[in-house]
């Protein structure tokens, strides 16, 4: 592949149908669910802003204007909060459209799959390494370090290869994560690079390779997109971008980077209950009334 020093392009896709959070997302996408005070979208948005990216492209599907919506200018609302002076809401609800990032939409006419979800944005990222966040996984970088996608944006500027986000999960939970196994790099820092030998997506327990689970956070090189093509519906009837990874493999290598700090699936509800419980402990506004209120709960 070309050299590239720059990483400057994301995809969100946010085009399922968030069916394990019905009824909250029959008429609204998942990805505008608060995490206290914030939409799932905004933090993801926010972490590829701290990785450098400016350019992001969502990928949408019906009921998902309000994304659209959360990105742009909202006139009557900046207007009204103009005129009564409350200064600090108009910088929160204008932090969003920052001038130095651009927004690009493009629809998935059907939940084919997120593999599917990610070549609808081909023409959008042409030919050059992109990042892909699944807003729906919220990532917490350690408390004072990197988040998780400058992480990699790091290592993917020393490497030039394809990178995914993986942590170990428990056996037990391998039917939920694409499952990838492979060769620890060692002379790399921190020992937290693998080279990917095999990608398997949800196995059983007792057929995961290991027990390396990938979240959701990818840097791919553009040959991604003819291997996605490629493919065939894989499980579930979708088209896999873990399938599409896997075949890539064969062209290129591809690995794995063992991220540091937290991940909350908010696509399921215990995971978002979690993500909102250390949030809220963390938020400077609500977190120290919040700790006081758990502190007083009687959980037996
Ligand atoms: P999920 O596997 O979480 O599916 O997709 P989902 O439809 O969003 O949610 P459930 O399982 O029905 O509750 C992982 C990511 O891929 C996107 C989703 O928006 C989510 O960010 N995706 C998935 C698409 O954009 N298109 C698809 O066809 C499938």
């Amino acid at each position: 592949m070309q050299k590239t020093t720059n990483l400057n392009k994301a995809v969100f896709p946010v085009a399922g149908l968030g069916t394990r959070f019905l009824p909250a997302t029959k008429a609204q996408p998942k990805e505008m669910l608060p995490v206290v005070d914030k939409p799932l979208i905004q933090y993801a948005v926010e972490e590829a802003h701290a990785a450098g990216i400016r350019h992001m492209i969502f990928v949408t599907g019906r009921n998902k204007r309000a994304i659209e919506d959360h990105f742009d200018t909202a006139y009557e609302l900046e207007n009204e909060l103009e005129v009564a002076q409350k200064f600090e809401l108009l910088a929160l609800v204008r932090s969003m459209q920052a001038d130095d990032m651009d927004f690009s939409y493009v629809r998935q006419p059907r939940s084919l799959g997120l593999g599917h979800a990610v070549l609808c944005a081909e023409h959008l990222v042409g030919n050059e390494a992109f990042a892909v966040l699944l807003a729906d996984d919220l990532m917490v970088g350690p408390t004072g370090g990197q988040a998780v996608l400058a992480q990699m944006a790091d290592q993917f500027r020393e490497l030039q290869q394809s990178l995914l986000a993986v942590q170990e999960v428990p056996l037990e939970q391998t039917r939920r994560y694409g499952i990838v196994a492979g060769d620890s790099v060692t002379d790399a820092p921190g020992n937290r690079l693998i080279k990917v030998r095999t990608m398997v997506e949800k196995p059983a327990p007792e057929l995961a390779p290991s027990r390396m689970g990938v979240a959701g956070r990818y840097i791919l090189t553009p040959a991604v997109f003819k291997h996605i093509r490629r493919q065939s519906s894989g499980v579930g009837g979708e088209i896999q971008l873990t399938d599409g990874i896997a075949s890539l493999m064969a062209e290129e290598s591809v690995y794995a980077f063992q991220y540091q700090g937290k991940r909350y699936d908010c696509g399921s509800k215990a995971g978002f209950l979690e993500a909102t419980v250390e949030l809220a402990l963390q938020h400077p506004e609500v977190g120290e009334h919040f700790r006081q209120y758990l502190n007083n709960l009687k959980l037996d």
